[in-house]
């Protein structure tokens, strides 16, 4: 890592409200973001971002309302201000990309509250080329040592009635489908009757969850969300339609406070996004720039994964998670099969060794899932207990010896406590078992009763968890966690969270609109990996019994562009084996796709209309491109000037047949080989729903 600090270039001491009168402007490297903080007569600070001349926050105040002290941080006097520069550089473990420039100038006040007693808070802002992110400090001072804090205070004013991309806010889902409205149309009532998620905690018909993606009148893309989230509650943001400003609201704990703090203390920094090309949004490091460097020593246990899974089946209702066969995703009455038993699980297995997957998921495999959600009850899993048909001993010798590692579920059904009193050992057994990659789960309401997804105490959970399961050399994905933050920085063994509708909402619900995976990157993928497990090739769920009418909104391409499209270092092929057998040529895509990158260049996007993106696979020569779109056809040419010059590579384009669509017509695609160079450029086609994946080789390396 080079760190080059370019020494403090202003320094100002005040007393007062001197500085009231002349506020301070800090400029991005590029000059292009302004950031302008002012204190004003009535002790407000506020802070304001312009990007190019156009407003992206106007004049907003910052602050907190405490409970232990029952004291208001709202008004106050500045102490100092200092500024500085810092450009550095640094290598994710897994990631978009080789390398990742950290480039901003740093604003540090120091303010005091005019309050009886004269509190201490900074406030620290970072003006980057792609935004500002601000977060608040509390030093240790006599009078603040233990605090409880009632409220966050940080506002966020919007220049105009933006259209919006969000998701209601909500203490404990984040599984909402995507809502497009200005922010003056946005109306967050209808989470209530989102009945396919089980445990929702909507609070406020204005609230919505971050990250916000929104684009202005003028011609901007601004997006809000934080980083860094670690020892603090989520926040979501709720917006006050008079003045247009948006205010956080932080998720409570079970009797209403908002965070225990003991000074020195931090809150997560707050981040806002902004371009006038919706493609660079996409392509911020902002977010991880703003978590702290890798905390763990050892990182060589930090692998890319494909991956397949006893899982898809019991979400179409096939096979069950429970021994007795009652358990499947549709929760239909009659039984059917137990999904993990040896012999089934076998089958998993020697197809992952067949086509060249790392690993092999399996749920349903341990007791405790006849009643595991629902009845909000306390001890459920032991997560070391395997059910009478699933030979746990005979899997982990039969997976050694096909070269396959096993992937560990525990679905904790929200008690949460339970899990904290089994995870050391479950940790162990893992180990013991060979499996180095576990993926967690968060269905149902919390125990410790009372407490939310999203919440401090939650919070502070899932990173105990991503420390716990690093120090056993052990690789973690959540689902039904708090949304990510670019906390994958510092524990890059937290390699992806679900945190958002997945794929599998399709099978047993109303399901994901076609637009749904055009604004995912620009919402959810902000934060960092999910674990959306694509690849979903018999697309209706009346394959499965006639009577359903629930499909996958896509088409098959689509299904294979998600693989680019969707940063995630694990990706699961999460259809049955048998489907893609019967579909080789298509499959081949998915066995090709790389998971870890050296390179990514967003070619074209726009939130809830189309996404394309193209990938350089990590030490290697090879490209992969990725488009999706909406509901609508589009016909789009993809530029290969993103290719290395001079080369020439074997591209094989998957694109959706002539007369594809996703309602009427899903799994027809086509398959062309074509020499191209970095001078070319290709026509494709998009059905409704639909897309195209390409995987380009340099032709020396081609095989057949
Ligand atoms: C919800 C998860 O998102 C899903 O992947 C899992 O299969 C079920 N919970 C059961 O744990
Ligand atoms: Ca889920």
């Amino acid at each position: 890592m080079s760190k080059v600090l370019v020494g403090a270039f202003m320094f100002l001491m005040a007393s007062g409200n001197c500085l009231a009168q002349s506020p301070i402007i800090l400029r991005s490297p590029d000059q292009q973001v302004r950031l302008t903080v002012s204190l004003q007569p009535d002790g407000k600070c506020l802070y304001q971002v312009d990007y190019k001349g156009k407003s992206v926050i106007t004049p907003s105040s910052l602050g907190f309302e405490l409970k232990e002290p029952l004291v208001s941080l709202k008004q106050f006097d500045i102490v100092s201000v200092d500024s500085s520069a810092v450009d550095e550089t640094w290598k994710p473990v897994l990631g978009e990309v080789k390398e990742i420039r950290n480039h901003y100038k740093l604003l540090r006040l120091q303010l005091t509250s005019r309050s009886n007693d004269r509190y201490l808070l900074n406030i620290h802002f970072r003006v980057y080329n792609d935004g500002v992110a601000f977060r608040y400090q509390f030093p240790r001072q006599d009078k603040l040592f233990h605090f409880v804090i009632a409220d966050e205070l940080s506002e966020f004013g919007m220049a105009a009635d933006h259209n919006a991309f969000w998701i209601p806010g909500d203490y404990d889902t984040n599984e909402y489908p995507y809502y497009n409205s200005t922010l003056k149309n946005i109306d967050a009532s209808g989470a209530g009757s989102a009945q396919e998620i089980f445990a929702k905690s909507y609070f406020d018909k204005n609230a919505v969850q971050t990250p916000l993606m929104m684009k202005s009148p003028d011609g901007l893309y601004i997006n809000l969300h934080e980083a860094a989230l670690s020892n603090y509650p989520a926040m979501d943001l709720v917006l006050d339609k008079n003045r247009m400003v948006f205010t956080s609201h932080l998720v409570p704990d079970a009797v209403g406070n908002k965070a225990y703090m003991i000074a020195p203390a931090q809150t997560p920094w707050r981040t806002i996004i902004v371009s006038d090309k919706a493609a660079e949004i996409l392509a911020s490091k902002l977010i991880l720039n703003c978590n702290e460097p890798c905390a763990l020593k050892n990182t060589s246990f930090i692998k890319p994964q494909k991956f397949v899974g006893v899982w898809w089946e019991m979400h179409v209702g096939i096979s069950s998670w429970d021994y007795s066969g009652g358990q499947v995703g549709s929760q239909q009455a009659s039984k059917v099969p137990h999904g993990a038993n040896t012999a089934n699980v076998k089958r998993y297995i020697d197809f992952a060794a067949k086509y060249g997957f790392d690993a092999v998921l399996v749920e349903g495999w341990n007791t405790g899932w006849e009643d595991w959600f629902g009845k909000w009850k306390e001890d459920v899993f032991d997560f070391v207990t395997p059910y009478p048909d699933y030979d746990i001993e005979e899997i982990t010798r039969y997976a050694k010896e096909k070269n396959v590692r096993m992937i560990m579920h525990h679905e904790t059904s929200s008690s949460v406590t339970n899990y904290e009193r089994h995870m050391d050992t479950a940790y162990k057994f893992m180990v013991n078992h060979h499996m180095n990659a576990v993926k967690t789960g968060y269905v149902g309401r919390i125990i410790p009763r009372g407490e939310y997804h999203d919440g401090q105490w939650m919070v502070r959970h899932y990173e105990r968890v991503a420390k716990a399961t690093a120090e056993k050399g052990i690789m973690v994905d959540m689902h039904e966690s708090v949304r990510l933050t670019g906390m994958h920085r510092t524990y890059p063994n937290w390699v992806a969270s679900e945190a958002a509708r997945g794929n599998e909402f399709n099978a047993w619900s109303v399901g994901n609109q076609p637009f749904h995976e055009t604004v995912l990157p620009f919402t959810r993928f902000m934060g960092g990996p999910m674990d959306y497990t694509p690849g979903i090739f018999k697309i209706k769920m009346n394959h499965y019994n006639k009577d359903k009418k629930e499909q996958v909104h896509t088409t098959l391409c689509k299904q294979l562009a998600l693989y680019v499209v969707f940063y995630s270092p694990i990706q699961m092929a999460a259809d049955l084996p048998e489907n893609y057998e019967t579909k080789p040529d298509a499959f081949q895509f998915i066995r090709d796709v790389a998971t870890d990158w050296d390179d990514t260049k967003i070619l074209a996007a726009e939130p809830g209309d189309y996404v394309l993106t193209a990938r350089k696979q990590k030490n290697a020569s090879n490209w992969f491109v990725g488009g999706i779109t909406d509901e609508n056809a589009r016909t789009i040419s993809v530029d290969f000037s993103f290719l290395d010059p001079g080369i020439k590579y074997m591209a094989t384009i998957y694109s959706d047949g002539p007369d594809a669509d996703w309602k009427n017509n899903p799994e027809s695609y086509k398959i062309q080989k074509l020499i191209v160079t970095s001078k070319d450029k290709s026509v494709l086609k998009m059905a409704p729903g639909g897309g195209f994946a390409i995987s380009l080789a340099p032709v020396k390396n081609l095989t057949k």
